[in-house]
């Protein structure tokens, strides 16, 4: 057989994916299982989201659209820009993509040639790993441990771009650690970013309406507006409106970069269909107190996440402000052993539990921290009661 290109060598199946099918086909075993491992926001979005849905199929023309997003959606999603205190921006900005992750793979197929240097903190939401090593990019990782809060600091990102890498991608609310930084810890970096013009910023802002505690939602170019010159913000309706399946994506970009991903559009996927569109408008643009709801009840679920957790002996966790993650460091429990079963590692300790109590959980070292593992906390309120205490009862049982 002819071989695949180099490239499939380096391209894996994400990570989360593979624990969510394990969980899956457990339960349909008939095994009682708690699916803590899917970003899933877990809730549907508004009827008028529907509404606008069935509208369009009323009037589908089934023609192509645009490359770079229907003029509605466009200005629906300048709306929603406008709200988060961005200004300034208009349609040339703009361009949709087959959700977020596709919105970054343009971006960095845009930025990125074979070789060019790309510079993320670690633990780094798993697709930024896969999608660099894709592309042939050389990857800087920046370690930001449980002790420092898993955030970045200043000192760290001006080292690493002293070397001028050409893309620095920074995310914020975290996956998978539910940090979100503050209007001062923006600052801090955005003042590092303006001492280095040769990188270019991706900026996935993609839960910045999941924020808790009124910390608020921050970007660079709140801060400092001369570096929208070279930053691209991410954001998607995924999250935030529970739309993860109908897969709409933006960034807002300087207008040569968002015209170059409108170029690479018009090559991987031509257009968002009319339904979605149409029911991303809606969504964007009607009433917002479903998100608005959902992420009150997130915050009561991190206090209670967190609760369960800091009530297990040595188990550490820097307290999540945003999204819906929370990332324990278990190492405590390396070294022990679970009904004669040796845990060595963040994955052993997750098959473990997966296998003794059917608690589904991502390894950290799918993040690039594998002290820790990642808990996603959107399923119903008694089976997050009923996972907790399962997790508690795994620790308890280590010896
Ligand atoms: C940090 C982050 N960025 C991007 C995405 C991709 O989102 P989308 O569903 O819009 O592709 C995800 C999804 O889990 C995410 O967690």
């Amino acid at each position: 057989m002819p071989a695949l290109a180099q490239r499939m060598s380096r391209a894996k199946p994400s990570a989360i994916m593979v624990i969510a099918d394990k969980a899956k086909k457990l339960k349909a075993e008939g095994r009682s299982i708690v699916n803590f491992s899917i970003g899933v926001p877990n809730f549907l979005p508004g009827e008028h989201v529907y509404e606008a849905a069935r509208a369009a199929l009323k009037t589908d023309t089934g023609a192509y659209g645009s490359n770079r997003g229907r003029d509605d959606l466009l200005d629906a999603f300048l709306g929603h820009l406008q709200e988060s205190r961005f200004t300034g921006y208009t349609r040339a900005n703009l361009a949709i993509g087959i959700g977020a992750k596709q919105v970054l793979y343009n971006l960095c197929e845009a930025l990125l040639d074979p070789g060019d240097e790309i510079v993320f903190p670690t633990p780094y939401w798993t697709s930024y790993m896969d999608i660099a090593e894709i592309l042939g990019a050389k990857i800087t990782l920046l370690p930001c441990p449980p002790e420092q809060n898993y955030k970045l600091t200043p000192a760290q990102l001006d080292k690493a771009l002293a070397s001028k890498p050409k893309v620095f991608l920074f995310n914020n609310p975290s996956n998978p650690t539910g940090m979100v930084y503050t209007r001062e810890e923006i600052a801090a970096i955005a003042d590092v970013l303006m001492k280095h013009p040769d990188t270019w910023i991706i900026a996935d802002d993609i839960y910045n309406r999941m924020v808790f505690d009124g910390v608020g939602y921050h970007n660079v170019v709140h801060l400092r507006p001369e570096l929208r010159e070279r930053t691209a913000i991410m954001d998607s309706l995924s999250k935030t409106y529970g739309m993860p399946g109908w897969r709409v994506g933006f960034v807002t970009a300087p207008e040569r970069l968002a015209t170059a991903l409108v170029t690479l559009n018009s090559n991987h996927i031509t257009n968002l269909p009319e339904i979605v569109t149409a029911a991303g408008v809606a969504a964007l643009s009607g009433p917002q107190d479903i998100t608005r709801e959902k992420c009150a009840d997130f915050s009561r679920r991190r206090d209670e996440v967190m609760t369960a957790l800091l009530s297990i002996p040595g188990v550490k966790c820097p307290r999540p402000q945003g999204a819906f993650y929370v990332f324990p460091d278990i190492s405590v429990a390396f070294g022990k052993s679970h009904d004669g079963r040796k845990i060595g590692n963040d994955v052993d300790f997750c098959a473990a539990l997966l296998d003794a109590k059917g608690v589904a959980c991502v390894p950290g070292s799918a993040f690039g921290e594998p002290r820790a593992l990642r808990i996603s906390y959107t399923c119903k309120p008694a089976e997050l009661t009923d996972g907790l205490q399962r997790l508690r009862e795994f620790f308890a049982e280590l010896g």
